[in-house]
């Protein structure tokens, strides 16, 4: 029988790699997104899926609780992805209200309108999961050692962590006090394509590709844990299927780099892939240390053992082959590139970078 799901934010990022992923394996799976469309979600990210009968799309905020509550009511999903959520820490810095209003709030809503229709109780009700999307950086940041565990205490340090944080407690007290069928997933950095050029990898891509600054904050020495979106797309295909309710699964790439060694990474691997700069200089000349992010986390490094060990999931995907496949997808997307790089990315740019 086909599952209708429910994903919110599939416009984006790690949401529209998700829909793709599902709609080209999955036969007997519908997909309801329903997605804003801010700066960050791009209609074109789902192009090629847009006529697809099992697809639909409907534009909306997930703030919107009469919006929300119709479309469960009408479409009675089986399940929901939740991944729409303001997700830049910078921006959060700058500005941390939409992420209190999406993530806090947002969420709050789509949770009300979940527990009206698992607590239906008509013979329609057809909810069975509530899959939260959420991140490793609600923990907070490591030292040299140790891993993020599901007992690791919550310690968000940026608005933007803590928007999802307090999302994520509200989740888990919907399973606790209305017994919502709802699990949540904390994931490590992603990368891969369609990812949004404010994000490290693809900014520096994105630069790199065009000869200009690569900026990278402070001493260049912070761990990120990073996971190729795919990976990332099948284990919340895993979670959604088997995941237990009321349980939390931490995700990651088990592949922990300083940003430095990513830069100089992107910069060989363009030097090998793209046409070479101006007399032939090395994109590593470009590398520019600036001003640090406040509060910048140090260290994220994710434990994933307990989704292996119970729901049997791992990376697939190395991190070298992860690059390579990466930097083949922008350089072969070069309108997609310039159709997000408008306005109001240039004048992001120089408020977050001009001068720093
Ligand atoms: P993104 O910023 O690329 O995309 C966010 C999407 O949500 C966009 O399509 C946007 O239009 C939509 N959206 C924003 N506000 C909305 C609203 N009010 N109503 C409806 N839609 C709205 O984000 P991403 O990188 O794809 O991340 C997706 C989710 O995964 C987020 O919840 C994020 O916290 C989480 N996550 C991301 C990463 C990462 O490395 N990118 C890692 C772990 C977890
Ligand atoms: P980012 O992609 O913003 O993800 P997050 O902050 O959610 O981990 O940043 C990844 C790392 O790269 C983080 O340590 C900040 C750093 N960074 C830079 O050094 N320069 C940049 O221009 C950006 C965007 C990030």
């Amino acid at each position: 029988m086909t599952k209708t799901l429910l994903v919110t934010g599939g416009c984006g990022f790690i949401g529209a790699n998700f829909v793709r992923y599902l709609l080209n394996r999955e036969a007997d799976v519908r997909i309801v997104n329903l997605d804003k469309l801010t700066y960050a979600g791009n209609l074109s990210n789902l192009a090629d899926v847009a006529a697809d009968s099992r697809y639909r799309f409907v534009h909306g905020d997930i703030c919107d609780a009469g919006l929300v509550g119709g479309l469960f009511a009408e479409e009675k999903p089986e399940a929901v992805v939740h991944f729409a959520a303001e997700s830049h820490v910078d921006r959060s810095i700058s500005g941390p209200s939409a992420f209190v209003q999406t993530n806090v709030v947002g969420t709050f809503t789509l949770l009300e309108a979940a527990r009206n229709a698992w607590l239906d109780g008509s013979a329609e009700a057809s909810l069975r999961r509530f899959v939260h999307v959420s991140t490793d950086e609600v923990y907070g940041s490591l030292g040299a050692t140790g891993y993020f565990t599901e007992e690791t205490p919550y310690d968000p340090r940026s608005p933007y962590s803590a928007s999802k944080a307090a999302s994520d407690h509200l989740v888990s007290a919907y399973f606790h006090t209305y017994g919502l069928p709802t699990v949540i997933t904390n994931c490590s950095n992603n990368y891969g394509p369609l990812q949004f050029p404010e994000k490290l990898i693809p900014l520096i891509v994105n630069n790199a590709l065009h000869g200009r600054e690569l900026p990278v904050y402070g001493d260049g020495k912070n761990v990120r844990d990073w996971l190729y979106v795919e990976d990332h797309c099948a284990a919340l295909w895993t979670v959604l299927n088997q995941g237990v309710p009321g349980e939390t699964y931490n995700i990651g790439g088990n592949n922990e780099k300083q940003n430095i060694e990513i830069v100089t990474a992107i910069c060989t691997l363009l030097d090998e892939m793209a046409s070479p700069l101006p007399g032939g200089k090395a994109r590593t000349s470009l590398i520019r240390f600036v001003k640090d992010r406040p509060g910048h986390d140090r260290r994220y490094a994710i434990d994933a053992e307990k989704i292996r060990r119970e729901l049997g999931w791992e990376p697939g995907t190395t991190f070298e082959e992860g690059l390579r496949r990466t930097i083949s997808w922008y350089l072969a997307n070069g309108p997609w590139l310039q159709g997000v790089l408008d306005g109001s990315y240039q004048s992001y740019y120089q408020t977050m970078y001009g001068g720093r």
